[in-house]
């Protein structure tokens, strides 16, 4: 295991990323994270974009945790969701998003609690225990976020605009880095 005085000041590459993550407790993940200092061209490079929703493109996955590139185009949003009883950290790659907290109120209904909006280099954390979320790309170009679950979250419960339920949902990638 990495003691964490030894993670690399500045993560450079993908590779150092995940070896670092591998190498890792899960208790200094946030840490890995703020040392991100990867090139934003080749990051886009690897990237998808639609037009018709953002998308999630694995960069690496083990039984242990799970690490996406997400990429979205102006205005795209999740859901509000929880994240399957795991842990999942965000770390903004480029661009400004707006993340809204989500709680029950005393119908059992879901309201916002919280509303931060997050930038280039921003590290936000969730667990279920804090409620759910959504995440909005609010800027007026394409955006990247990087998101580490773990474990890896293949289902979560998302809540249906139409209905205004919760309902479960398969997560699946766009792509395989
Ligand atoms: C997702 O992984 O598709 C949703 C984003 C998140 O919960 O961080």
């Amino acid at each position: 295991m990495i003691e964490s005085s030894i993670i690399p000041q500045a993560i450079t590459t993908i590779s150092e990323l995940t070896s670092a993550l591998a190498e890792s407790e899960r208790t200094t993940f946030g840490k890995i994270l703020r040392s991100l200092d990867l090139p934003l061209d080749e990051l886009r490079a690897k990237g998808i974009w639609s037009q018709d929703h953002y998308t999630r493109n694995c960069i690496f996955e083990n039984e242990n945790f799970e690490l996406i590139l997400l990429c979205w185009e102006a205005g795209q949003a999740t859901p509000v969701h929880d994240h399957g009883g795991e842990e999942c950290w965000v770390y903004f790659v480029d661009g400004n998003f707006k993340e809204t907290i989500f709680t029950e109120n005393g119908e059992g209904k879901l309201v916002p609690s919280k509303v931060t909006n997050v930038t280039t280099g921003d590290l936000t954390y969730m667990i279920d225990s804090m409620g759910y979320h959504d995440l909005q790309n609010v800027d007026k170009t394409r955006s990247m976020s990087i998101h580490l679950y773990a474990n890896p979250i293949p289902r979560c419960n998302a809540l249906n605009k139409i209905t205004g339920e919760l309902e479960e949902r398969e997560l699946s990638f766009d792509s395989r880095m």
